[in-house]
């Protein structure tokens, strides 16, 4: 067994408590029972393109695909070939036709308390108005758009407009600093931004405007930057650049609230959706029209169990995949009322979600364990004084939740009734792959139970045998897998299908299986962190602060943290003139801030003389991290030099 599944394999408790669904959820649910799952299941794996084509002929086509599933360039995987869509028209005109007009389909609730609901067709006539209006300045299909906004309706109104007209999407969290965003739009050759003069966050306003300004200076394929007006002057007066920049609110206004949806190939480019890596600088994944739209649809059909009649509220942002797939594209396709929050769950106060869950009457809510930890952390006063009697299913995701995070969440948001799916999934996977479905599955707490339909999953060795513990494979392709990285069909090769021969989907995620076949996800067995959900690569952080002149080496290492799940440590070497200070440290955080963002700044950094190699001159990382953790350090002779553990260590201890 490899050693970094033996390190995660520690930590995991020996949880055996099991929760059966409730008559009374099972009972009106999609999926009834184990055996309704198990035949689907085994159909769905036994005749896949049967399958799949039976869940896409749910949605609108313009012109129904000529092949199912084509896998003669594997890995690049064809879905739906030839058959025409859109998938804002399934979002939005498909319930327009049903008789949905007047049914909300955003209930917006923005930090200081304002808020919007919007009808499926006051989403119809923003959408189609935005459409027209980038139209009119000249975006097309196929032209990238980036977008880097706070919470609000526009964000929303902006993606789907993008996937009306074919233009790609690429949203960027608002939480990266302006190098992020410059490295992304150069990246994809973004032709426009979009973007807001303010955001709130805390009782602060963002001023996301000028970090735009900074991040698109110079940069030449950016012809049009879009200001949505969310701000009010003060404290940053918005500086508009004439030729380059437009307010939101001008263009739109004089636009036809009727813009014919382009009719899409089922594998022309959706969206591209940057996210960290083991090497080198973030990564544009690619999703395609198609196949993604199916598999969004179905997941939160099944795993959501999801009615139009319910109230679904995810936490997630937009500008992470959590929120493309089930705030966005999965819950509107399934015609339900999805409320989208602006600000941070602490703002005015520690009740402020379940506020919302009250206000709205939320019947199904999805959320992060570090949420949920902090939830924990504040006290059950505040939920308490609230009534959630309106839910019916919580849903986690993003990082293994912790067996005592899930008991508290069950019982105190859950009320001992509310099925738990804990549902785990990547950004390059485009929806869920591993969930229980929550009128079927009985649940463990910390494990995301069993593959969904047309997911044929595996735990293996580095060989390719099949293990009770060892690292997670998928074997067939499902309609949302990705189709490559932007510019980079070598990379999308090398990362995803170079192990085991090509023969399975290399997610990067340690896991064990039980005695019932449950899946218990580990944490990641490469050099990506995850910090409150967040995916950072170390050799990302790394290569930012060897940026800095005082820097010789660094090493960056993800530990256990108490709310975050996952917290960052740098151990630094500076070079012989420079001084390891306060001012250094100071600079180097700031450093962070600027290349990435606020959100990756490490817990800790640590200066140190020398970093634990072996002789032929390798980061043992393993040894940092036992340091970092407090633990007993294993073998330590392969070492070059092996005092060098013992002063890290004493030196970790006084910090
Ligand atoms: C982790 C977020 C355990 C995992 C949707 C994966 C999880 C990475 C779970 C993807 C879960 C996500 N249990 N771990 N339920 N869900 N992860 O791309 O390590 O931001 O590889 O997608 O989060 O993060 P990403």
């Amino acid at each position: 067994m490899s050693e970094s599944i033996q390190s995660l394999l520690e930590s995991v408790s020996k949880e055996n408590r099991s929760f059966p669904p409730t008559p009374e959820f099972a009972e009106k649910a999609r999926v009834r029972s184990m055996e309704e799952y198990e035949a689907e299941y085994q159909r769905s794996i036994d005749d896949p393109e049967a399958y799949w084509a039976e869940i896409a002929s749910e949605l609108h086509w313009f012109k129904p695909w000529d092949r199912v599933l084509n896998e003669d360039e594997k890995p690049f995987f064809k879905w739906f070939e030839g058959g025409k869509t859109n998938l804002a028209y399934n979002c939005i005109d498909r319930h327009i036709e049903n008789g949905d007009r007047n049914k909300a389909a955003l209930i917006w609730e923005g930090e200081p308390g304002d808020s919007r609901v919007l009808t499926y067709f006051d989403l119809y006539r923003e959408v189609n108005q935005f459409a027209n209006a980038l139209k009119k300045l000249g975006v097309g299909k196929g032209d990238r758009v980036a977008l880097y906004l706070p919470m609000i309706p526009e964000l929303a109104i902006a993606t789907l407009a993008c996937a009306r007209i074919g233009a790609v999407h690429t949203v960027i969290f608002a939480g990266f600093s302006s190098n992020s965003i410059r490295d992304r739009v150069l990246d994809c050759g973004a032709r426009c931004v979009i973007t807001a003069d303010g955001g709130w966050r805390r009782g602060q306003i963002l001023n996301l405007k000028s970090i735009v300004d900074e991040a698109v200076e110079g940069v030449d394929c950016i012809q049009e930057v879009i200001v949505v007006k969310r701000g009010h002057g003060d404290p940053f007066p918005c500086r508009i650049k004439e030729g380059r920049d437009h307010w939101y609110h001008r263009i739109v206004q004089d636009q036809s609230i009727h813009c014919e949806p382009e009719q899409l190939d089922s594998e022309d480019m959706l969206f591209l959706l940057y996210t960290s890596g083991t090497t080198g600088k973030p990564k544009g994944i690619i999703h395609t029209v198609g196949g993604y739209m199916v598999y969004a649809y179905q997941t939160t059909k099944v795993v959501f169990d999801m009615r139009k009649e319910d109230v679904y509220w995810c936490t997630a942002d937009i500008g992470w995949i959590t929120g493309h797939s089930y705030i966005l594209y999965g819950p509107l396709q399934n015609a339900a009322s999805v409320v989208m929050y602006e600000g941070a769950p602490n703002s005015p106060d520690n009740g402020r979600f379940w506020d919302i869950v009250e206000k709205y009457g939320v019947t199904i809510f999805y959320t992060a364990p570090t949420a949920i930890r902090a939830f924990m952390k504040w006290g059950e006063k505040w939920p308490n004084a609230k009534d959630l009697s309106s839910l019916r299913l919580l849903g986690t995701v993003g990082e293994p939740i912790n067996p005592e995070a899930w008991i508290w969440y069950h019982k105190v948001i859950g009320a001992d009734r509310c099925p738990i799916v804990d549902t785990w999934w990547q950004t390059e996977t485009g929806g869920i792959l591993l969930s229980p479905l929550p009128g079927a599955t009985p649940t463990k707490p910390g494990s995301a139970t069993l593959p969904l339909f047309g997911i044929d999953a595996a735990v293996l060795d580095d060989e390719g045998n099949e293990q009770k513990a060892g690292i997670l494979a998928i074997r067939k392709p499902w309609p949302g897998i990705l189709r490559g990285i932007y510019g980079d069909p070598q990379r999308f090769k090398d990362t995803y299908w170079c192990k085991w021969n090509g023969e399975y989907y290399f997610p990067g995620d340690g896991a064990r299986t039980d005695e019932d076949d449950y899946f218990w996800i580990l944490g990641r067995v490469d050099d990506v962190v995850n910090v409150s959900g967040h995916r950072i690569g170390t050799a990302e952080l790394e290569s930012v602060f060897i940026e800095h002149p005082s820097v010789a080496e660094s090493a960056v290492i993800g530990v256990a943290h108490e709310i975050k799940g996952q917290g960052l440590v740098a151990f630094i070497t500076v070079r012989e003139n420079a001084t390891a200070d306060e001012k250094l440290e100071k600079e180097l955080k700031d450093l962070v801030i600027k290349s990435i963002g606020k959100f990756a700044v490490p817990e800790k950094l640590i200066f140190s003389g020398d970093l634990p190699k072996t002789r032929s001159g390798k980061i043992m990382r393993r040894l940092l991290r036992d340091i970092a953790e407090g633990k007993a350090l294993g073998n330590v002779t392969t070492l070059a030099d092996p005092s060098v553990v013992e002063t890290l260590r004493k030196k970790y201890q006084e910090q």
